[in-house]
């Protein structure tokens, strides 16, 4: 790694840093960008091929639900179904560091990776005035995990970026723009309202007594995923209703093949025919939804590779398939 030409994508927050960064956010790249809480890693979360650069150059292991930014709640209301309770906690704590998990509306136009398969989105009006610029100016809502390497700290300056990722040309973040360091340091409370009993998630700067305040009860669940697993705890995960059989070359009778690669000719769909991972993630959740349409009687996947994004791909149907 060239650690002398890569601050060099670290840009200037003024305005044409930020038309610059927008400008490659709208073209499905890749950019870190500052909020009040941490240093994000964005990008359109409209575009799966987009979102499946997140989890590469983050090298998760598993593809978690990112978190989607809006620079208003109107714009927030476009995307989820907002009851009485969201309606309230959004206009306590919006803009600021607490992300609502909603009900999905149907015409969000929301990539599937970006809430990995679930009918559910974490939404957040962020309270940094350049990133609501920034999303402002992008005119798309923005997908961004913190922006480090999975199993680093989340990082709170461009530096810190810029050390945890890999650059541009190694599947690293185009440009790093720059809002000095952040002012809250950790990442935004979770909270999960998509069913009738409130649950926090994700503790962070709005506490649990903030939100008690206004939803009453609050269901306190462990979404961490190095928290020890208790069954009902975590975050949920979409899984198919369609029995699911992986490392499949062929369909028995009544199954739907999902092909990769070149060798999938009765395969119904297929992850990528060029056998390309980051295109494979792009389609994985979109495609499994269609074919779990209750007309097949098993969903056959073919043998995914196990490296780079392979890695998330096959923990999520190998999960599938366990029937978790
Ligand atoms: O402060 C923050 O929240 C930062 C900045 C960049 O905004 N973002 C961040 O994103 O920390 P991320 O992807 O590292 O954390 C997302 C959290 C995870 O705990 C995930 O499980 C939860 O939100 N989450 C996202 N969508 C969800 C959903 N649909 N259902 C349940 N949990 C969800
Ligand atoms: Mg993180």
């Amino acid at each position: 790694m060239s650690s002398a030409s890569f601050p060099s994508i670290i840009v200037n927050a003024d305005n044409p840093g930020i038309e610059r960064t927008a400008r490659v956010i709208a073209n499905g790249g890749l950019v870190a960008f500052p909020t009040e809480t941490v240093y994000g890693l964005g990008a359109n979360a409209r575009d799966d091929r987009a979102v499946a650069q997140i989890f590469e150059a983050k090298n998760r292991p598993r593809f978690n639900p990112l978190i989607v930014h809006v620079p208003t709640m109107e714009d927030a209301r476009r995307l989820a179904e907002f009851d009485d309770r969201a309606e309230e906690i959004a206009n306590a704590f919006w803009p600021g560091p607490l992300s609502i998990v909603l009900p999905r509306r149907a015409d969000a136009g929301l990539s599937f990776l970006v809430s990995a398969g679930l009918n559910t989105i974490a939404l957040r009006v962020p309270d940094s005035e350049l990133a609501r610029e920034l999303l402002t100016v992008a005119q798309c809502p923005i997908a961004a995990p913190s922006a480090n390497r999975s199993g680093e700290v989340s990082p709170t300056t461009a530096e810190h970026v810029a050390q945890s990722l890999p650059e541009p040309g190694d599947k690293g973040p185009s440009l790093i723009l720059d809002g000095g360091p952040c002012s809250v340091g950790l990442e935004s409370t979770v909270v999960d309202l998509s069913e009738p009993m409130a649950s926090l998630l994700r503790p962070g700067g709005i506490t649990r007594e903030d939100l008690a305040c206004h939803l009453g009860t609050l269901v306190v669940a462990d979404s961490d995923d190095t928290a020890p697993r208790s069954p009902g705890m975590m975050t949920r995960h979409y899984a198919p209703a369609t029995p699911l059989r992986i490392n499949a070359t062929t369909a028995e009778p009544g199954e739907a093949l999902l092909g990769f690669g070149d060798n999938a000719n009765d395969a119904i769909y297929n992850l990528s025919p060029d056998g390309n991972l980051t295109e494979a993630a792009a389609n994985l959740f979109a495609m499994l939804r269609d074919l779990d349409n209750g007309t097949h009687a098993g969903i056959a996947v073919a043998p995914i590779p196990k490296h780079g994004l392979g890695q998330a791909i096959n923990d999520r149907l190998k999960r599938a398939a366990k029937k978790e």
